[in-house]
């Protein structure tokens, strides 16, 4: 056993070096096949022995925890946010207003980026990250420690072991992260991110974590006073960095407003080639000893300014409109424009959303439009400038038939987006199958956008039962040009491989509107077979927890359709599996699967262990208790958990009846 502790211990401090080289330093030291390999030795080695499981363990980092609501936490020391300055006369008037304060020149500035994402306070006792909380109004946050864990650059442990050690930075999305997973957003058709704050902040916000742990946030922090030990702020970024937090290089002391102006320039040049997006330049007082002497107003520190970048906005022509269908039929309006230079990148496209949004501006093709970067990212159409030769444009028309496949296109009550509804429309087929095949749904290698197009070309596919019928043309394919022998072979293995995919890989492929990966996956544990789904009724689906009228709605009319009636037969005759298989050899699953559970006090087994047997089991474990909570499972010592459980009326279980629910007794 001693043995198993120490091997854990130094895999767990090889994975943390390795880890701090890559997400703080971004300086890898080993590739990421090596470092996956030893994480999952870990990982079993912990599944081997949960009691060795620790805190700070890089295991636990991926998520695993819902939540039904955050908690609220009460700051210690309000977190202010800080007034801004547009030019360089607003920074006079700021150093202005300091010198009179304390009557004396003889201090210096600290300049560095002002990072675009949304703040938050870590709170460490005796060493270990106990609280991450939101800003939210400045004097209470949210608490999401669940899904701060999850950031890789911030320390789970750190050297000052002090009782109570606050510190505060700025959490953040890269701009390729924003990218990948606005990508991602756009297959799966769901809103997009206008910009990586917003992102960023929807991921903090999420009370799953395991969507933070899949969107790899970041963290720079810039806030840490401990007027005993440390003076001035850019002594506390050096003693952060010691502490192995990620620490923003691009900061520097500044001696006077000149030279705080040379470097606001020169960081704003440097803006477009960061990988994480800056709206400004935060100025700072750099000696501690004199913020109470600067002083604060009731919404701002004196000592600081926020020096914000303007948006860059570009007019160009718009030269063309056009729509384009996604798979569950949706239609995108997107403008051609001259191309025009935008904040760093050559912009000749820029989406226009729905009809509606090129109505309400009365966006004319031939007209002169503002264009600007939403987030810096995303080319946006602000408006169209009106001048006289606006006048002779004509008023821009929606399109009312598909522009693939010419039908009629669908408006649903309520909603603002168009839908094409022909089964058969080429581009939506395309595309359902490139969602169809991805790794999360049927996860068929080999099916790229261009095969599929090629096959659909050459009449092999109609529709993606279609893709079982392949293995009775396999010298066809290979017949096909670049499509040799050994790929076909290899791709046919794939297909079959899916066919005992687990239910909610398949549901979440056939693209039902409204239902993503996570709606997929409830819907079939709940209702466990496909095939079952035309007898469900539109209350049954409601009662699903996260399933609301719309989503039901879209599930009846999915099942209720003919041609998805047969594409469902179709499957099944070719083998496919339509049952939920999560469960399998779990008898007892019936009666805790969908509940939500707490856990608290000292058990036989680390608290790690039940988690994992309730979640095989298809539970929910969250942290706090509250009137939805279904049960309590209570070990010795339980504390003020079970006095809310008590006074909620929330039913408590100790371990014997847990054990004997799960039938194991
Ligand atoms: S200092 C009391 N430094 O900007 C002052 N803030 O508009 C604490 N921000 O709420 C803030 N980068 O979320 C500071 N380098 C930086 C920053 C920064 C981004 C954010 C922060 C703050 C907001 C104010």
């Amino acid at each position: 056993m001693n043995n198993v502790k120490e091997k854990i211990l130094e895999i767990k401090q090889k994975l943390n070096e390795w880890g701090y080289a890559y997400y703080v330093l971004d300086d890898p030291v080993v590739d990421d096949a090596e470092y996956d390999k030893l994480f999952n030795e870990l990982v079993k080695l912990e599944q081997e022995h949960p009691d060795l499981i620790t805190y700070d363990s890089p295991t636990k980092r991926v998520g695993g925890i819902v939540l039904d609501k955050f908690e609220k936490y009460q700051h210690k020391v309000p977190m202010l946010s800080l007034a801004n300055a547009f030019n360089e006369k607003d920074l006079k008037n700021f150093d202005d207003q300091i010198f009179k304060e304390i009557e004396n020149k003889n201090y210096s500035f600290f300049v560095e980026p002002k990072i675009d994402g949304l703040s938050i306070s870590l709170i460490y006792s005796k060493g270990k990250l106990f609280k991450a909380v939101t800003r939210g109004d400045g004097v209470f946050g949210e608490d999401v420690t669940n899904n701060v864990k999850t950031i890789k650059s911030i320390p789970l442990v750190i050297e000052n072991k002090d009782d109570y050690v606050e510190i505060r930075g700025e959490v953040f999305l890269s701009k390729k992260e924003f990218e990948k997973i606005n990508q991602q957003r756009q297959l799966d058709e769901e809103p997009l991110f206008a910009n990586p704050r917003n992102a960023a902040a929807g991921t903090i916000r999420q009370l799953d974590s395991n969507i933070a742990a899949s969107r790899n946030l970041d963290a720079y922090l810039y806030y840490y006073m401990d007027r005993e030990k440390i003076k001035t702020h850019s002594e506390s970024l050096n003693y952060l960095k010691n502490l192995k937090f990620k620490i923003n290089e691009l900061g520097k002391i500044c001696k006077n407003i000149d030279e705080v102006m040379q470097h606001i320039n020169y960081i704003s040049e440097q803006r477009n080639k960061l990988n994480y997006e800056i709206d400004g330049v935060v100025v700072k007082v750099n000696n501690f000893d004199l913020y109470e002497k600067v002083g604060y107003t009731s919404k701002f520190p004196k000592w600081a300014i926020a020096f914000k970048f303007p948006a860059e906005i570009k007019n160009t022509r718009l030269l063309n409109i056009f729509a384009t269908v996604g798979r569950t039929g949706k239609i995108t309006y997107n403008a051609n424009l001259e191309p025009v230079q935008l904040a760093g990148t050559t912009v000749q496209s820029a989406t226009l959303h729905n009809a509606d949004f090129i109505k309400q501006r009365d966006i004319r093709v031939g007209s002169i439009v503002k264009v600007k970067k939403a987030g810096d990212i995303i080319p946006e159409i602000i408006e169209p400038i009106k001048d006289e030769t606006f006048k002779l444009l004509s008023v821009w028309k929606e399109t009312h038939v598909c522009p693939e496949c010419n039908s009629v296109l669908e408006r649903v009550e309520d909603e603002v987006d168009q839908y094409c509804i022909n089964s058969s429309c080429r581009r939506k087929v395309v595309r359902l199958m490139e969602h169809f095949v991805s790794r999360e749904a049927m996860n068929i290698e080999g099916l790229s956008i261009k095969i599929i197009e090629k096959l659909f070309e050459n009449n092999f596919i109609y529709n993606v039962a279609d893709i079982y019928k392949l293995k009775n043309f396999k010298e066809e394919l290979i017949s096909l040009d670049k499509m040799g022998k050994k790929s076909v072979e290899n791709l046919l293995e794939a297909i079959e491989k899916s066919k005992t995919n687990s239910a909610e890989k398949l549901f979440f492929g056939l693209g039902v509107r409204h239902v993503g990966k996570k709606t997929a996956q409830l819907l079939v544990t709940n209702f466990k077979d496909i095939k079952d789904f035309d007898k469900i009724s539109f209350e049954q689906l409601e009662k699903v927890r996260d399933v609301g009228p719309i989503v039901a709605r879209s599930v009846i009319d999915w099942f209720e359709n003919k041609n998805n009636k047969k594409l469902l037969e179709d499957l099944v005759s070719l083998g496919v599996n339509t049952s939920y298989l999560g469960n399998i050899g779990s008898k007892y699953n019936e009666i805790i699967s969908n509940k939500s559970f707490v856990i608290t006090g000292t058990l036989s087994n680390s608290r790690n262990y039940f988690k994992n047997i309730l979640e095989e089991h298809g539970a929910k474990v969250i942290d706090s208790v509250s009137k939805k909570t279904d049960y309590l499972l209570v070990g010795e010592d339980a504390g003020s958990k079970l006095e809310k459980a008590n006074k909620l009326g929330v039913k408590i279980i100790n371990e014997q009846e847990f054990l004997e629910m799960l039938g194991e007794k």
